[in-house]
């Protein structure tokens, strides 16, 4: 059984993950900047905030899994309160950036699972913007040209969840040919260490109430366990969608912090 590579294993939704994948026997390369304390498999510590950092993790997979891996699953993340430079690094351009240097080592029926957000759900109606920014080849020419673009700055966590959405439909048809599927997951507000940082970003009071409606917050293995069928063979008609996991909250109100 080929080896499935999950980043952000050392905290929330990823290290749940983890477990759910280790349950059914997959064996696990995991990647994160912090170190993990649960984690069983072949962990590699990098930041994928730079194509260094993306660099020596496809080294180390390359050497891990001499034979290829089966999937990825893009789940490490930065919350806004991170500045906007780190966000956009590590949510838009360590995703491109893992998918792109992971693919080759990626069979047919690999699969790739993106964590977006459902704060990014209206995603269409910057598409050209992200387009324009997420497939840029010069990474740091990219974040530099939206410097000065407040409406990207101000709010660089929607923008880039936005971005992974926009990219997982671009990556699904970049890789069809290959059939390797690309999908994403947008989950509404989870209660992991992030949840705190949002409620620093977005109001305390509006996450707060974004739960309630709900009856509840989502926990690590409501997406856990979404993330674990994109990655399965039963899903193989799913590829390029995405599967928001947030209790009915934007379909409620459009928005998760409206
Ligand atoms: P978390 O904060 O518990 O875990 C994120 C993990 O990503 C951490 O282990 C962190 O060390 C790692 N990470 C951050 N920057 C990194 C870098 N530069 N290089 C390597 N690893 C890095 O957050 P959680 O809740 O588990 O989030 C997982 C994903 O789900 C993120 O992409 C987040 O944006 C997304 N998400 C979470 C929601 C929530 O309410 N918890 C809601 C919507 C989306």
């Amino acid at each position: 059984q080929l080896p499935i590579v999950l980043t952000g294993v050392s905290s929330g939704i990823g290290a749940r993950t983890a477990q759910v994948l280790a349950e059914r026997g997959v064996p696990l390369i995991g990647v994160d900047r912090n170190p993990s304390a649960s984690f069983s498999g072949t962990f590699v510590q990098a930041d994928l905030s730079t194509q260094a950092g993306i660099d020596a993790v496809a080294a180390a997979v390359a050497e891990a899994a001499p034979q290829g891996i089966a999937g990825l699953a893009n789940i490490a993340g930065v919350p806004g309160t991170a500045p906007w430079r780190t966000v956009l690094s590590v949510n838009v351009f360590g995703v491109r950036g893992l998918v792109r240097a992971l693919a080759p080592l990626m069979g047919e029926g690999a699969a790739v699972v993106n964590l977006a957000s459902n704060v990014g759900v209206q995603w269409r109606t910057v598409k050209d913007r992200c387009a324009q920014f997420a497939l840029a080849e010069d990474q740091e020419a990219a974040l530099d040209s939206v410097a000065a673009d407040g409406e990207i700055t101000g709010e660089s966590y929607l923008f880039s969840k936005q971005c992974v959405r926009f990219l997982t439909e671009h990556l699904a048809a970049e890789l069809l040919q290959r059939h390797i599927r690309v999908n994403s997951v947008s989950p509404g507000p989870v209660a992991t260490p992030i949840l705190e940082d949002f409620k620093q970003d977005h109001g305390r009071d509006k996450v707060e109430g974004a739960g309630a409606l709900v009856g509840r917050f989502g926990e690590p293995d409501d997406i856990a366990l979404v993330i674990d069928f994109l990655l399965r063979p039963e899903s193989a008609w799913v590829n390029g969608s995405d599967i928001r996991v947030d209790g009915g909250l934007a379909a409620y109100r459009g928005s998760v912090f409206a």
